[in-house]
């Protein structure tokens, strides 16, 4: 794939994201050689800076870039600080955009990037609307000022609050772009492991005649951080694990197991079968149902390793009574012929043991018992997807125990993606900004995928949000989640909890 020439305009550029992702996957990708010989990256937002500033800011004296400003050569840092620039958007973003427009056409004429703009949305989703009209008002979309080259908008997450508001912010960017020039992100989507599961998948004879309700006996889905919500209390405290992890990058991952084979590997149609597989989960509509399927719960004040870690409660920006989860366990079906009565078990939480993402897929025990000894709670064969830290798969599979007799134990085969030759893993931002450079949406969110995953949590929250039945569960900060959470998972073993061998 190649990348045109083009300019790439940054909304919110003197905010955390851009400083901590974006601009450190621009580097990264400027540094492996993947920059277009013209490209200039045009930062606003509503802070005062001059173009110097704004270079200081987020190249030369970020602490997200410090070991490269001091290591690499002066010239190179130069060279790539000076594709940035930057406008001032005056008091508030959905003010005139005629500076801005002047800004974007100079620079345009100047660096020759072709006509070709990528606006990058990194701003609060109330402000997706307000800023595509003011591109369109400025003639700066494809409908509006008749453009020779491109234009796409990439969108951050969370990409709405509820079925409803993702519907409207839907509608709002649709009225300005295209479908195709849309790219919503989920950084997930990004993760070399979260690609890999397709690939372990589709290009594989030995994994897909398995894969579905006569070998499968149940799915796993762990998602543990370490870390608290440290200084997003605000946010998170309105939204939750539920909206922050579960409704994007926990069902994107769901979808890349649950889908059919596409029929080639195009955007269109892997984004057919993801929309396909979103929308056999079984929606779950009966109260009973909620209450036995899904758990939420809340980390308490703990001491790890002998330091006081704050309950969440305690948090800034939080509210001290607050019943927002920071653990949220699902159980649900998939209503399709290969997944009829498949459980699937999806778990997230903060301030667990250890930063981890795994995938367990749990085979059926094989229905005849041949050798009598073997140890009733662990005779399944196991498919683990590790998909961080430590990206990879690991297989486990019955081998004889050397000696007398049929006794029988786990033996692994573990594949570790650092032991490839070329294991120079992408990070997940410098992937995604790549290929909405080169025009490439299969690794964003198409809109009715988003409403398709909206649609299977939106009753969930309603039902938490009623309050009545339903507890929001302590544990005590670097725990495995609630003392009951096993009771949602009818394994004879409970959770798996990663990093077991
Ligand atoms: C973000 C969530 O989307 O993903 C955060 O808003 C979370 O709350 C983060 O910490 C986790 O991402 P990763 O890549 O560290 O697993």
């Amino acid at each position: 794939n190649s990348t045109s020439n083009q300019l790439l305009v940054i909304f919110g550029a003197s905010g955390d994201l851009t400083a901590r992702k974006l601009i450190p996957a621009l580097y990264n990708l400027y540094s492996d050689g993947h920059f277009p010989e013209n490209f200039v990256v045009l930062g606003a937002s509503r802070s005062n800076l001059s173009d110097e500033d704004f270079r200081k800011r987020v190249v030369y004296e970020s602490e997200f870039l410090k070991e490269e400003v001091k290591s690499k050569d002066k010239e190179f840092i130069k060279k790539f600080a000076d594709t940035m620039f930057y406008t001032d958007l005056g008091d508030d973003y959905d003010s005139e955009y005629s500076g801005l427009a002047k800004r974007i056409k100079e620079l345009n004429t100047e660096y020759k990037t072709d006509d070709n703009f990528t606006f990058y949305l990194s701003t609060p989703p109330s402000l997706y609307e307000p800023i595509a009209k003011n591109l369109y008002d400025q003639g700066l979309t494809k409908g509006s000022g008749g453009a020779k080259g491109f234009r796409r908008i990439v969108v951050e997450k969370p990409f709405g609050y509820s079925l409803e508001t993702a519907k409207e912010l839907n509608a709002g960017l649709q009225k300005y772009f295209k479908e195709r020039q849309i790219y919503r992100i989920d950084h997930y989507l990004g993760k070399e492991t979260v690609q890999n599961l397709m690939v372990t998948r589709f290009s594989n004879s030995i994994f897909e005649p398995l894969w579905n309700r006569n070998y499968i006996h149940h799915v796993e889905i762990t998602n543990a951080e370490t870390v608290g919500v440290e200084k997003r209390g605000g946010y998170y405290d309105k939204s939750g694990a539920l909206r922050d992890m579960f409704q994007s990058h926990l069902l994107q991952i769901v979808s890349l197991i649950v889908m059919e084979p596409p029929i080639n590997a195009t955007a269109e149609e892997i984004h057919n079968e993801k929309v396909k597989a979103l929308k056999s989960l079984r929606i779950m509509r009966e109260e009973q149902e909620l209450f036995d399927h899904t758990m939420k719960g809340q980390y308490i004040a703990s001491s790890i390793n002998g330091k006081r870690v704050k309950g969440y409660r305690e948090e800034e920006g939080v509210d001290p009574e607050s019943k927002t989860e920071t653990y949220a366990a699902v159980k649900f079906f998939v209503d399709n012929w290969r997944w009829k009565d498949v459980p699937f078990y999806v778990r997230t939480a903060k301030r667990m043991p250890t930063k981890v993402t795994e995938v367990v897929i749990h085979f059926k025990t094989p229905h005849h018992q041949v050798f009598k000894n073997q140890d009733i709670n662990n005779k399944d064969n196991k498919l683990i997807i590790r998909i961080q830290p430590d990206e990879g798969i690991l297989i486990k599979f019955g081998v004889k125990v050397p000696g007398q007799g049929f006794k029988v134990e786990r033996a692994n085969l573990d594949f570790y993606y650092s032991s490839l030759s070329d294991n120079n893993i992408m990070d997940a931002y410098e992937r995604l900004l790549l290929d909405a450079m080169q025009g490439d949406t299969t690794l964003y969110a198409r809109a009715d995928e988003v409403e398709a995953a909206w649609a299977f949590v939106d009753p969930i929250l309603e039902y938490w949000a009623k309050d009545v039945n339903v507890n929001t569960y302590g544990y005590p900060a670097g725990t495995w989640g609630p003392k009951n959470s096993d009771d949602l998972i009818e394994d004879a073993n409970g959770w798996r909890n990663p990093g077991e061998l």
